[in-house]
């Protein structure tokens, strides 16, 4: 194709692109022009369905209401539609929002589990498949994906993450985005992305919900903030605050971030919303006197819409008759806010078709979502080879977790139906009607601590050649507020395991849980461990076909396990300090009875635990064995802008095929801040038939080593460059290079 016509492209193009942005800015700056400043400030008020009402007709009537969440009948949502639309004096029409945050109807793992996958295209499917399934019932907008960074198993809402790296988060974050949204937020079965909470959550002191948070700002730019700005870049079209204060800000009230980062740095120009009463929180908080100070503090600093707590409609006219809070700033949040409704085709199609086939549970859907929980599934363990099972075996089925259909779905799930789910015993069932195994589920669900069937248990196993025991986490003990300071397998499900191990007979223990638990102790009572994120709908099939060898696990660990919750905080890309502990730390039973003060261990560890996790970051076993070597780098040093192609040989030395997430770390060696000991800065999924070698490429620049450092600008700082490639962050392949001036 000649320069001369691509050219003609180019420009048409910019021309397209322009006049779009024109002819929507001139749409909106209209619209905005006829608007009433009470009409106006009805778009930054969201409110939550509670069932129909003449109040709630009456005020979508008067332009009251820009928007609700959880309106998920499609009749009624046409209903409270056709009054904005049509009875309203300017017909603007309503956004309606819903928690879709790993499915619809067809529940996909939890994110954290899909994080697991390392693998941006199937989380993407998933998000597409939840987005149709949303769409169709006439919602246009999901509060998700979440991106909190989160290094505390303690906290409930690590089940909603992807985990402790911001660079996988980044990934995946922005796949989930494109997911939801498509290329174009007018595609008919988009629906807008929300990237929460904004930010900084998951670092919550304690690992207790809501609580404060502490981040300094390198550490808000080179770890907390990077999801975010990715998913921003990717095009997510609405933001979140967050319920925490840091370092004494609530988020709803920051304007640093949410004007100088958001709007000003990363050019944002979708809308902010609030999470829930976080506007009037700021009360509690101690950082607003009332709701109407609440309110004056969170629309000055750029905080669009609020989400239920109904002080901006009850105090911003009269802000801005007091010259408080200015029209441009009513103006401004209204613009973000009509934006979106004008990008999501609302103005043209604000209708669903409450005629068309349902969009849920499709087939195709439950295979990707089987798929993608089977991607999520990560082997432990598997001591002499105990895994894939054989099919022609006696199996005894035991523990709570066998057939919850509830428990699988995980946190997060408002609009599946449980009967849908496909349980370990219902898969056997359905999917392995040859199978001979008996069923004794022990304990009725995972906090049960009554023991009198153990002794079922007890005799299925004696009579079984295998026991496959299924523990975990009622869905409920993870998620929003629900934190715990003890992460051992709840109740008395680790008695369970010894009771059936008791017997002398192969355990395979299979985990379904919200976080990562202390499991350090189970291990010896179980031969072979497959763990998994609470896998969602098509859980039991997935983990059948991985038990069964119909397919090989491939999942990495999104976050690191601890040995003990006393270690927590303990995540992978952490800071040397000054006394890096050596690998053989001392211990409690190495220090002499009266030793001096002086005594063993002056270094950054724990006498009783060391510092090691009992699984890093990144780790996760196949049936088979991958072999890393031969570690190339294009070059010994690079310059500004320069790539570096690295190259590593995996080689798939055993004899079934597997899939192996190849992982590159790089570590800083000296900055102008300390930086971590290693950071993940690339993966990709590869796939190796038995006996197959492959050469692995990855290519950097020196873009992927900047950081924000002392000067706090964001920039690679010359100097000498680690470099790991392997199967998780204790990848021993090691080489180095340099970035010079
Ligand atoms: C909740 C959550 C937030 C959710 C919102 C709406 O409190 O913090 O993640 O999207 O309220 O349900």
């Amino acid at each position: 194709m000649n320069i001369k016509y691509l050219s003609i492209l180019f420009i048409a193009g910019v021309i397209t692109a322009c006049t779009h942005k024109n002819t929507e800015d001139t749409a909106i700056d209209q619209l905005l022009s006829r608007m009433t400043l009470e009409e106006k400030i009805g778009q930054m008020n969201q409110l939550n369905y509670e069932g129909n009402s003449q109040e709630l007709d009456k005020r979508i009537k008067a332009g009251e209401i820009g928007s609700l969440l959880n309106v998920v009948d499609p009749v009624e949502g046409n209903r409270l539609q056709k009054i904005a639309v049509e009875e309203s004096r300017l017909g603007i029409p309503l956004i309606i929002g819903r928690d879709v945050i790993h499915g619809f109807k067809t529940i996909f793992p939890i994110p954290l589990g899909q994080a697991a996958s390392f693998n941006p295209q199937i989380v993407e499917k998933g998000a597409r498949i939840a987005a149709t399934e949303a769409r169709s019932v006439g919602i246009h907008w999901t509060f998700a994906p979440m991106l909190d960074i989160s290094r505390d198993a303690r906290w409930g809402r690590i089940a909603e993450s992807l985990g402790e790296d911001p660079y996988l988060a980044s990934v995946l974050g922005a796949a989930m985005v494109k997911g939801f949204q498509t290329d174009s937020l007018s595609n008919p079965t988009a629906i807008a992305a929300c990237v929460k909470h904004f930010v900084g959550y998951g670092a919550g002191e304690g690992g207790r919900d809501y609580n404060s948070t502490n981040i300094p700002p390198h550490l808000m730019r080179n770890v907390y903030l990077r999801p975010f700005e990715s998913a921003i870049h990717a095009g997510a079209a609405t933001v979140m605050t967050s319920f925490n204060d840091n370092d004494g800000v609530p988020s709803s009230g920051n304007t640093y971030l949410l004007r100088n980062v958001l709007r000003d740095e990363w050019k944002f120009d979708g809308f902010v919303v609030s999470d829930w009463a976080s506007i009037t929180e700021m009360i509690a908080h101690g950082f607003a006197q009332d709701d109407k100070q609440a309110a004056e503090i969170a629309s000055n600093a750029g905080l669009d819409m609020e989400m239920v707590s109904g002080a901006y409609a009850k105090y911003l006219p009269e802000l801005v008759r007091d010259g408080k809070v200015s029209d441009k700033v009513i103006d401004e949040a209204v613009r973000h806010i009509l934006r979106i409704k004008y990008r999501l085709g609302l103005f043209d199609h604000p209708y669903a078709d409450t005629q068309a086939p349902s969009a849920s549970y499709a087939e195709e859907s439950l295979a990707t979502a089987k798929e993608a929980a089977i991607q999520s599934a990560i082997l432990l363990k598997n001591a002499n080879h105990l895994l894939p099972l054989n099919k022609n075996g006696k199996i005894a089925v035991i523990g709570p977790m066998a057939d919850a259909p509830h428990e699988q779905l995980g946190t997060w799930v408002f609009d599946s139906e449980k009967e849908r789910s496909l349980t370990p015993i219902k898969a056997l069932q359905t999917m392995y009607p040859e199978v001979k195994y008996r069923y004794e589920p022990a304990l009725a669900y995972s906090r049960d601590s009554n023991k009198s069937a153990f002794s079922k248990a007890r005799a299925a196993a004696q009579q079984s050649d295998v026991a496959v025991v299924f523990l975990g986490e009622e869905s409920i003990l993870s998620g929003e507020a629900h934190c715990l300071a003890n992460i051992d397998l709840v109740g008395v499900q680790s008695d369970l395991l010894r009771e059936v191990k008791s017997t002398g007979k192969p355990v395979v223990l299979v985990i379904m849980a919200g976080r990562p638990l202390t499991i350090e102790k189970d291990l010896p009572y179980a031969d072979a461990v497959l763990y998994n994120f609470h896998p969602g709908t098509m859980g039991g099939p997935a983990i059948w076909d991985l038990l069964f060898g119909n397919a090989n696990p491939s999942g990495k660990l999104p976050v690191t396990f601890v040995r003990h919750v006393g270690q927590i905080p303990l995540y992978y890309n952490h800071n040397n300090t000054g006394r890096p502990a050596p690998d053989r730390a001392a211990s409690l039973n190495d220090i002499p009875v009266e030793a001096e003060q002086t005594s063993l261990g002056n270094t950054s560890h724990y006498l009783d635990y060391g510092k090691n996790p009992l699984f890093p970051f990144g780790y996760g076993l196949s049936y088979t064995t991958f072999e890393y070597s031969n570690l190339q780098l294009s070059a010994p040093s690079i310059q500004e802008g320069e790539p570096l192609t690295i190259q590593a040989t995996v080689a798939n030395i055993g004899n079934v095929d597997g899939t192996e997430v190849v992982q590159l770390y790089v570590q800083d060696v000296v900055g102008s801040i300390a930086r971590p000991v290693k950071e993940l800065k690339g993966f990709s999924r590869v796939s190796l038939k038995a006996g197959e070698a492959k050469v692995v490429e990855f290519t950097l620049t020196s873009d992927d080593l900047a950081f924000w450092g002392r000067d706090r600008v964001r920039k690679a700082e010359p100097g000498d460059f680690n470099v790991w490639v392997g199967g998780d962050s204790n990848a021993p392949l090691k080489t180095t290079f340099t970035l010079v001036e």
